[in-house]
């Protein structure tokens, strides 16, 4: 399985908070079937600011040390983009770290009480320069608990795919997050599961009980949602890279 979204790297944001934690995440993932995970370190977000530059080394040192302990999971840098005026400028300079670095889909993060006016014109000016947005846990958003209508309008109209977190699947983080994550799902608003892992405790880098969720309640599309994960990775990458260990 793959992992979009996942706070891993130590040190950069409110994930993993040293090498120790990164290391043993890394092995929770590899145990639940994950096989790459996408590194997402919060950025823009009014606390922490990362170069794409910042990112591509903090996954190069990581993956050197989890090829020195021997554990299977590659990883790709990313960055989870909170929504500001200035994204499509710093994208354009370069600064911006898309999902596996590729340019073609930015993981972009919404604040939780509302919906910013700028946010369709963000999405219509990624979608001229070819990028796809990908919500990260809509599910959260006060706004869109109350009108889900509009992630269908923003799909139809931008391309704009909603990854919803595992723990919000499960039950994990709460009953209402559940109820709502389960109802895009049904009302096919949903495109996407991600573990948004920060640690080991609460929220941690695992997928395989959101995916047997969504299977048991008969949404046959769960198998998809697994599928899409892998396309927006590999699709141009041509043949899956093997283990580099
Ligand atoms: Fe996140």
């Amino acid at each position: 399985m793959i992992d979009l979204h996942c706070h891993i790297l130590p040190g950069l944001d409110d994930g993993a908070r040293d090498a120790s934690t990164a290391l043993h995440m890394a092995w929770a993932a590899v145990h639940d079937g994950i096989t790459d995970i996408v590194a997402t370190p919060h950025t823009e977000d009014g606390v922490y600011r990362h170069s794409a530059d910042e990112v591509r080394k903090a996954v190069e040192r990581l993956q050197q040390q989890l090829l020195e302990a021997q554990v299977p999971l590659r990883l790709h840098p990313g960055s989870e983009v909170h929504i500001h005026p200035e994204l499509i400028d710093q994208l354009r300079a370069g600064q911006i770290m898309t999902l596996g670095d590729q340019g073609r889909y930015l993981l972009l993060e919404l604040p939780l009480r509302n919906v910013p006016r700028v946010m369709e014109r963000i999405f219509d000016d990624l979608a001229d320069r070819g990028i796809t947005t990908i919500l990260a846990h809509p599910e959260r958003n006060l706004v869109l608990q109350e009108q889900p209508w509009r992630l269908a309008a923003w799909s139809e109209e931008y391309g704009v795919l909603a990854q919803l977190t595992a723990g919000s699947v499960t039950g994990q983080m709460g009953k209402t997050l559940q109820r709502t994550a389960l109802s895009f799902f049904q009302s096919r608003l949903a495109h996407l599961v991600a573990s948004d892992a920060h640690d080991l405790k609460n929220r941690r880098p695992e997928l395989r009980a959101a995916y047997l969720k969504l299977a048991a309640l008969d949404l046959q599309e769960a198998a998809g949602y697994r599928e899409r994960a892998e396309l927006i990775l590999f699709a141009n990458a041509g043949e899956r890279r093997s283990f580099p260990c």
